[in-house]
């Protein structure tokens, strides 16, 4: 399950050749290339087949990516019915491309709901009230995650938490959040990803 610095690598080639490549063509964007300091988009597919299997929303919910790089996975939901898309990205280099490909996603028609993307450690950002719909893309030890995941349960709000490459599941699943889909079928290492609902929420 976890992904060596040779995977992503590998994986930034192949992004670059074929779905995330195809992606900034489309749109015009550059959400490509993995980044000295943890950055890698999620594939493209990878964001649809997980996005397809949230039981959540969209029409009544907020989306957040929690570590959004480059923007990729905020500009993918907010071609979906949400309420609002919010994207949290602490490195200012990487939220001012984000910035930037937002503007050229939108000049193209690519955006159906609200957007709003921002600098900030998703640590400590505030979330939009009411449902909600996280995502994490390998952004965050144990130590981030948990009070994190704790702040969502306490607000009383329904929430699900899309995990791809889910290295922390057994922290995840120990908080009470309760796994209700995965695809651990992915033949490429690091691209599996499980859907958990939050202690509390609806079964
Ligand atoms: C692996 S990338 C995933 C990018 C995007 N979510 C995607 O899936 O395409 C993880 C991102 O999380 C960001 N990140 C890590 N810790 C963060 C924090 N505490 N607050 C905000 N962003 C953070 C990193 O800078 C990086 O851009």
């Amino acid at each position: 399950m976890s992904r060596s610095w040779w995977s992503g690598l590998l994986d930034h080639f192949t992004d670059i050749s074929h779905e995330g490549r195809s992606f900034d063509e489309t749109w015009g964007t550059r959400t490509c290339a993995f980044d000295l300091g943890n950055y890698e988009p999620t594939r493209p597919s990878v964001v649809t087949s997980a996005l397809d299997a949230v039981d959540l929303g969209p029409q009544g919910a907020s989306f957040v990516d929690l570590g959004s790089g480059k923007g990729r996975v905020a500009l993918m939901a907010s071609q979906r019915p949400y309420d609002r898309v919010v994207g949290v990205e602490h490195r200012q280099r990487l939220h001012q491309v984000a910035q930037e490909n937002l503007a050229s996603f939108r000049s193209r028609g690519g955006c159906t709901c609200e957007v709003h993307l921002m600098c900030a450690d998703a640590a400590n950002q505030p979330l939009p009230e009411g449902p909600l719909v996280l995502f994490v893309f390998n952004s965050f030890p144990p130590n981030v995650l948990v009070p994190l995941l704790q702040r969502v349960a306490g607000c009383g709000v329904d929430a699900r938490l899309v995990y791809v490459n889910p290295q922390h599941d057994g922290v995840v699943s120990a908080l009470g959040w309760r796994c209700v889909a995965m695809d651990d079928t992915s033949e490429d290492p690091g691209w599996e990803w499980r859907i958990y609902a939050v202690p509390g929420g609806r079964p």
